[in-house]
């Protein structure tokens, strides 16, 4: 976990993450993190975080069965109060299908009446 509080941009940016099988998307999180000045979390870490502080929270796994990581989805759903501002990322075997691959976490962020600023996926070969 970094502890930057506030990136370049003046906003306040979280990084949460779960990379279960190559360690693709975290690999893409830390780059993230890094260029955004955001703090970075696993999902594990930030179940115990509020992140309704921050001003943007972007949430990102490897896609398993046509979806995000259940960790995150499990993350989102139990927020009480959600941060406004989100973006979604994924590594993937077949990051064209991202929009479908994407579309339960993304259902789940729209439930908690996030807004989604971003959508990202890229394909990694750490295989
Ligand atoms: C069990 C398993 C299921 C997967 N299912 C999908 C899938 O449905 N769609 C897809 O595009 N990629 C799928 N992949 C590929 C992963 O999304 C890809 O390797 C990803 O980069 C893994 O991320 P990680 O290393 O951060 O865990 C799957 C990989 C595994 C091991």
């Amino acid at each position: 976990m970094t502890d930057n509080h506030s990136s370049s941009t003046g906003l306040r940016t979280a990084i949460v993450y779960t990379s279960v099988h190559h360690g693709n998307t975290r690999r893409i999180a830390e780059v993230m993190a890094s260029e955004m000045k955001a703090d970075l979390f696993t999902a594990d870490d930030a179940a115990a975080v509020d992140l309704s502080g921050y001003d943007l929270v972007g949430l990102g796994s490897g896609i398993y069965f046509g979806r995000h990581h259940r960790s995150l989805r499990q993350i989102v759903g139990a927020w009480n109060s959600p941060p406004k501002r989100t973006f979604l990322f994924s590594t993937a075997g077949l990051p064209f299908l991202h929009f479908l691959q994407h579309a339960s976490l993304r259902g789940r962020l729209r439930k908690q009446t996030c807004e989604i600023v971003g959508d990202f996926c890229c394909r990694l070969h750490a295989h």
